[in-house]
Parts: structure tokens; C-alpha cells; sequence
């Protein structure tokens, strides 16, 4: 959900108001995504690297993310959606995580769309933790170094039992992965766009779709 600050600046607001903004891009794709019936929709809504912005910055986005997951909490409910967080959430201030979890446990038990926050999420903390987590289990001796595979390194991330990604959108352009999911995407297809995203419309989100329906999809065989 790249491209806050820069539709801010443009328009000669500060940078909260685009965040403010893309907070309501995040609710109409939410909606769109359930209404079409999406298994899994994953939000990149703060980077482990994100820390290192202004502390004003960093903590109006800490409380309007926790502002804006409890506010989503009733239509979650009435869409049959549930919440999950990837990331460090220990690294959370405390209200943050309480909050949070609070919408991730009440929406524990529905079955529709899994709406899948990454939030204060690194990938390669995530491959730290897991392989911390490997070896953990190597020296309990519950597992032989031989034995780690594909399948048990899958296993030991946030991502435990959810499937890797089919479609990655990038918005505002840039032409990188930062961090997200590098273990996960190995075969994800990528769609970037230039557009900002509190611009990104579900319109947006069909378009990158119908495109990625229309690609073979051939995870290296001919
Ligand atoms: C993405 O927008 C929002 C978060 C990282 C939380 P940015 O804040 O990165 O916006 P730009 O990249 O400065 O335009
Ligand atoms: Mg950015």
C-alpha cells in the first residue's frame, strides 16, 4: 500500500492525510475483495524498516491502524471475514497489540475472506524467526538437519498454513519487493501500478485480476 505521503504532498497536505486516505483505500478493497470471493487478501500496512520514519509519523500510523482495525471490526463480522496479523506483534507498544488482537480473536472463527495484516513484518525477520524456530526444534532434537525441506521452512513462518500468493499488486510505481513475503513469492505474478494508493479503486483491483487470469503461469516447466 505504497504512495500515502506522495498523494499527501501533492496536493500540498500533510503526509497523516494521505495516510488517512489510504486507510479508506484499504476498506473499499477490503469490501471488493470479499465480494469476489478472494480466499486470502494481504495488506502490507507496516515495514519493520517503517521505525526508522519521523516518531509523529510512526506514531499516528501505530494509532490509526489500531483506530481503524477496530473500527472495521463490525463489517468484518457481518462479511464473515477474519483478521490475521504477520509480523513481530511482541514488537507492538502494548494498546496497539491489545487492540489488534482483540479484532484478530473475535474474528477468529469465520470463514469467508482472510484479510492478512502485515504489520511491523520483515521478511527476512520472518526467515529469522523461522530458522531460529528450525533450530530450536534441531537441538530439542525433534528434527534432523537432513529432514528441513521446502515444506517445514513453509510451516515455520507467520505464514504457517496459508497458501503462498497467487498475485502481488505494488502501487506508486516502484519497481522493488522491499521485504514482503520473499520466501512466499517465488512464483507469485507480479502487477505494479503508478497509481498512488489512497487512488486505488476496486476498479483497479479487477483490472489487476482479469490480467492476471489472462497470464500462463508455467512455475518454471515449459
Ligand atoms: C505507504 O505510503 C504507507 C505506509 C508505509 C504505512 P508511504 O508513506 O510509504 O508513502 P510514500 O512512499 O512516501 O509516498
Ligand atoms: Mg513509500
Amino acid at each position: 500500500m505504497d504512495g500515502n505521503g506522495r498523494w499527501a504532498t501533492r496536493r500540498g497536505l500533510p503526509r497523516v492525510a494521505g495516510h488517512h486516505e489510504g486507510v479508506k483505500s484499504a476498506r473499499s478493497i477490503v469490501r471488493a475483495a470479499s465480494a469476489l470471493g478472494l480466499r486470502y487478501l494481504t495488506l502490507y500496512a507496516f515495514s519493520t524498516e517503517n521505525w526508522s520514519r519521523p516518531a509523529d509519523e510512526v506514531s499516528m500510523l501505530m494509532s490509526l491502524l489500531e483506530r481503524s482495525v477496530n473500527a472495521e471490526l463490525p463489517e468484518l463480522m457481518a462479511r464473515n471475514a477474519r483478521l490475521r496479523v504477520l509480523g513481530r506483534t511482541h514488537g507492538l507498544p502494548a494498546g496497539v497489540r491489545r487492540g489488534v488482537e482483540h479484532v484478530v480473536h473475535e474474528t477468529r472463527n469465520n470463514t469467508g475472506l482472510n484479510v492478512l495484516m502485515a504489520f511491523n513484518y520483515g521478511a527476512r525477520d520472518e526467515l529469522i524467526d523461522a530458522f531460529r524456530s528450525l533450530a530450536r526444534q534441531i537441538v530439542a532434537g525433534e528434527l534432523k538437519p537432513e529432514d528441513i525441506s521446502e515444506k517445514k521452512i513453509s510451516e515455520a513462518l507467520y505464514t504457517a498454513d496459508i497458501p503462498d500468493p497467487d498475485l502481488l499488486i505494488r502501487t506508486s510505481g516502484e519497481m522493488r519487493i522491499s521485504n514482503f513475503l520473499l520466501w512466499q513469492i517465488a512464483y507469485t505474478e507480479l502487477w505494479v501500478t503508478p497509481t498512488l494508493w489512497p487512488d486505488f479503486r476496486p476498479a483497479d483491483l479487477y483490472r489487476a485480476v482479469a490480467e492476471f487470469q489472462g497470464r500462463t503461469r508455467r512455475f518454471g516447466k515449459v
